[in-house]
C-alpha cells in the first residue's frame, strides 16, 4: 500500500497530499476507481457537483465504507459549490444536494469552484444566451459568508476556494470570519504557480494543484494556451528513465515535493495504482529546477469558454 503524507491546514485539520481526481470519470466506472484508489492507499477524493458523477462516487464511497476498507474519519472528501449557486440562499441547498449524492453527512472540504457566479437556471449548469453564459455578479465575499455557516452547522469541516487570483484571495481573507483552509488551482510543469504557492504558504493556507498531468484529455479545443501533454515532454521522460519511474509519476512527485496536495484523475486501475507510487523516491534539486524551467504559463483549464472570460471576477485577467 502507498503511504501518503498529509498537510496541516490552518484549521488544524490534516489533508492527504495525494488525492484522486474525478472530472470526466464516468458513472459506472468511477465507483470501481474509488475502490481501487482506497485499496491502494488514497484517502483524498476530489469531487464537484459540476462533474455530474457525484451520485456514482457516492455509491463507491458507500461500498468502501460498508466493506470496512476505510473508516469515514480517515477519508478526506472534497466537493465544490458550482458557479450557479453563489447567491447566499443557494449555498446550503447546493451543499445538501452534494451530500445526498455522495451519501455523506459531512464534507471534509467544500470549495467555491470559481469566483465567477452565473445565473441559477434550474436544470442548466451553463445557461447560455446568444452563445454566451449568463453571468451573475454576486460577490464571492457574500458567498463566503454562507460557506462559513456550513462550517457552523457541521455540514463541512473545512472551506476553501478554487481558481481565485491572489488579489481575490487577499480580499476574501481580509473580511473572512473563517479563513480559507485551501486554494485549489491548476499546477503542473507548464503552470508552476511559484508565486501563488509562496503566497499561500505565507498565509499558512494549503494549496492543491489540479491537472498535474496537464489534463491531456480535456474537452476544450486546442488554442494558444493549450499545453502539450506533459507526459510526453522529453525532459520529463529523461528524468523518468533515470528514476525507473513513469512520466506520470514524475509529474505527480513534482507537485508533492512542492509541499502541496495534488489530485491526478484516473479511471484506469493500472494508472490509479501507478500514480500512488510516488512516495518511494525523490527528485533532486537540479531535476526540480529543470522541471520548473518548463513553465510557460499555459492553462489546461483557462475558464474562458462561452464568454466566462468577460466576467467581472474572471481570475486570470492580469496574466
Ligand atoms: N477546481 C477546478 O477548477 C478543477 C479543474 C480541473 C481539474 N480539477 C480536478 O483535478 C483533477 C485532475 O485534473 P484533470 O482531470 O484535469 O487532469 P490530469 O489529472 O492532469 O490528467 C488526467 C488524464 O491523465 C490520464 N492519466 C492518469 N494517470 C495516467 C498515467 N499514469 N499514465 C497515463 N495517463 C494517465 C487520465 O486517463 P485515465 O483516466 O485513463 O487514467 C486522464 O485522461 C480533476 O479530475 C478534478 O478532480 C479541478
Amino acid at each position: 500500500m502507498a503511504s501518503t503524507t498529509c498537510l496541516t491546514l490552518p484549521s488544524g485539520r490534516r489533508m492527504p497530499q495525494l488525492g484522486l481526481g474525478t472530472w470526466l470519470s464516468p458513472p459506472g466506472i468511477v465507483q470501481h476507481a474509488i475502490e481501487v484508489a482506497v485499496k491502494n492507499g488514497y484517502r483524498h477524493i476530489d469531487c464537484a457537483y459540476f462533474y455530474d458523477n457525484e451520485g456514482a462516487i457516492g455509491e463507491g464511497i458507500e461500498k468502501v465504507l460498508k466493506e470496512g476498507l476505510v473508516k469515514r474519519e480517515d477519508l478526506f472528501v472534497v466537493s465544490k459549490l458550482w458557479n450557479s449557486f453563489h447567491a447566499p440562499q443557494d449555498v446550503k441547498p447546493a451543499c445538501l444536494e452534494t451530500l445526498r449524492l455522495l451519501r455523506l453527512d459531512y464534507l471534509d472540504l467544500y470549495l467555491i469552484h470559481s469566483p465567477m457566479g452565473i445565473k441559477n437556471v434550474k436544470g442548466d449548469l451553463l445557461p447560455q444566451k446568444d452563445g454566451k453564459v449568463q453571468l451573475d455578479d454576486v460577490d464571492y465575499v457574500d458567498t463566503w459568508k454562507a460557506m462559513e455557516k456550513l462550517v457552523d452547522e457541521g455540514l463541512v469541516k473545512s472551506i476553501g476556494v478554487a481558481n481565485f487570483s491572489e488579489s481575490q484571495l487577499e480580499r476574501l481573507l481580509s473580511g473572512a470570519r473563517i479563513k480559507p483552509d485551501v486554494l485549489q488551482v491548476e499546477r503542473h510543469i507548464y503552470q508552476t504557480q511559484i508565486k501563488l504557492i509562496a503566497f499561500t504558504k505565507a498565509k499558512r493556507m494549503a494549496l492543491t494543484g489540479y491537472s498535474p498531468l496537464t489534463s491531456p484529455k480535456r474537452p476544450f479545443p486546442p488554442g494558444k494556451l493549450d499545453p502539450k501533454n506533459g507526459m510526453e515532454d522529453p525532459v520529463v521522460k529523461e528524468i523518468a528513465k533515470k528514476h525507473g519511474k513513469s512520466p506520470a509519476q514524475i509529474l505527480i512527485r513534482f507537485n508533492i515535493q512542492a509541499g502541496i496536495a495534488t489530485i491526478p484523475k484516473s479511471e484506469t486501475p493500472a494508472h490509479i495504482i501507478e500514480n500512488s507510487k510516488v512516495f518511494d523516491f525523490c527528485l533532486t534539486e537540479d531535476e526540480v529546477k529543470k522541471l520548473e524551467s518548463l513553465h510557460w504559463g499555459a492553462r489546461a483549464v483557462a475558464w474562458d469558454i462561452v464568454g466566462m472570460g468577460e466576467h467581472k471576477y474572471y481570475p486570470f485577467k492580469t496574466e
